[in-house]
């Protein structure tokens, strides 16, 4: 089955949204051509409409595209081949010809060979070449950057990304709670190829079959490892019991998360949880200051750490565990931390303290946020405020 990226991609130039910019450009460019400049570069972040909008205005203007990638420039035989319907003498009742070198940014990755190809290209073309690239501004694209007009594409507002999945939503006649859908859009970061694989996923969930499959295997075991870890008695043993669990650090972080309030309660749940806010702190420095030594603390907080908060016991009793929303959850993590840093920054900035110490003092600091006097002198906005009084 086709995913919902190759189902939904647009096909007529009024399907590509907030690109009328970089749709005129290219029309012109087209229309002109050859003119000043014999190529183009669509130059922009990914899932923005750089290939579609290739392919659009090409069926627009009734053209065929051939469509060159990285190793048919690096491989002269191949890019012969591919280009020989296109070098041939055109006659009078064919179509119009567009070549289209699609993510030119791989070519500069290992050697200049490509990048001299293209170039070449470029000037012995009898017909528009379209390059498309996410960062044209690579020094190794240099050369390549003299012959072309670039023409930049925006990210896609969030307001735009939901637009657009509430559409195929309404195509796949799937209802999705619209709480989820801003997120998607928001957390996208108007990459609409990205939103519109988590709205996928997302709406997949709900059809269990499909993903119970591949995560039963897992559940066995980490239902069973976060079991051991609350309910036993603390030991050393359980230093590595995270290493049987297949399941990457960040996402068990999460069933801890969705599981200890079910176990632990008062005391415990408190000494559970800011143990849990220790690790989050640990994998910030191990991220910033690659200190990777420290990934064994943040293990040690969650096995053994976990179990020890509720005392030197073991806790008898059946709890159902689990499993936790883990799109809505690993997203919720970021957005979390995103704030908590969009706040640190502003207030770091109004009090001229180190950014790292507010983050180190956040208990307290959070506390005189709360404060609106305060909230309005840091010019914290609604979300943000809405962040702390959460958390
Ligand atoms: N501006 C846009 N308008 C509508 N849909 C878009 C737009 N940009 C991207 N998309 C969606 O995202 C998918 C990927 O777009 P694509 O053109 O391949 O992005 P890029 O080449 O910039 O990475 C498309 O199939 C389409 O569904
Ligand atoms: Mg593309």
């Amino acid at each position: 089955m086709q995913n919902w990226i190759e189902k939904y991609r647009p096909k007529k130039i009024y399907e590509i949204i907030e690109q009328e910019e970089a749709t005129q450009k290219l029309k012109n460019y087209l229309e002109k051509f050859p003119g000043k400049k014999k190529s183009v570069i669509l130059n922009g972040p990914p899932g923005t409409g750089k290939t579609s909008l290739a392919y659009a205005l090409a069926r627009e203007a009734d053209s065929e595209i051939f469509e060159l990638n990285a190793s048919d420039l690096r491989n002269k035989s191949s890019m012969n081949l591919k280009l020989k319907p296109v070098l041939e003498q055109k006659s009078l009742f064919e179509k119009n010809k567009l070549i289209l070198v699609d993510e030119v940014d791989g070519i500069s990755g290992t050697d200049r060979g490509g990048v001299s190809e293209l170039v070449t290209l470029i000037e012995e073309s009898k017909y528009p070449i379209i390059c498309t690239a996410n960062d044209c501004w690579n020094q190794k694209l240099s050369p390549l950057r003299k012959k072309c007009e670039i023409i930049e594409l925006k990210e896609i507002s969030p307001s735009g990304v939901k637009k657009i999945l509430n559409e195929i939503l309404k195509k796949e006649k799937v209802e999705l709670n619209p709480d989820l859908i801003n997120k998607i859009s928001i957390k996208s970061n108007g990459d609409l190829r990205s939103a519109i694989n988590d709205l996928e996923a997302a709406s997949k969930i709900g059809k269990i079959e499909f993903v119970e499959i591949d995560e039963r295997n897992k559940k066995t075991d980490i239902f069973k490892a976060i079991r051991y870890i609350f309910q036993e008695i603390p030991s050393e043993e359980m230093l590595s019991v995270f290493d049987k669990v297949d399941m990457p650090l960040d996402e068990i972080i999460l069933w801890i998360e969705e599981n200890i309030p079910k176990v632990y309660s008062g005391e415990e749940l408190a000494r559970a949880y800011e143990r849990l806010g220790r690790v989050d702190l640990f994998k910030g420095r191990i991220y910033k200051q690659q200190y990777w030594r420290f990934l064994l603390y943040e293990n040690i907080f969650l096995s053994y750490g976990m179990s020890e908060a509720k005392g030197k016991k073991g806790k008898k009793g059946f709890y159902k565990y689990g499993k936790p929303d883990r799109i809505l959850k690993i997203w919720l993590n970021n957005q979390k931390h995103a704030k908590k840093k969009t706040i640190a920054e502003k207030y770091a900035k109004l009090t001229h303290v180190g950014q790292k110490r507010i983050l180190r003092e956040w208990n307290e600091i959070k506390n005189i946020l709360k404060n609106p006097v305060i909230q309005k002198q840091v010019k914290l906005d609604d979300d943000e405020i809405s962040y702390l009084m959460k958390y």
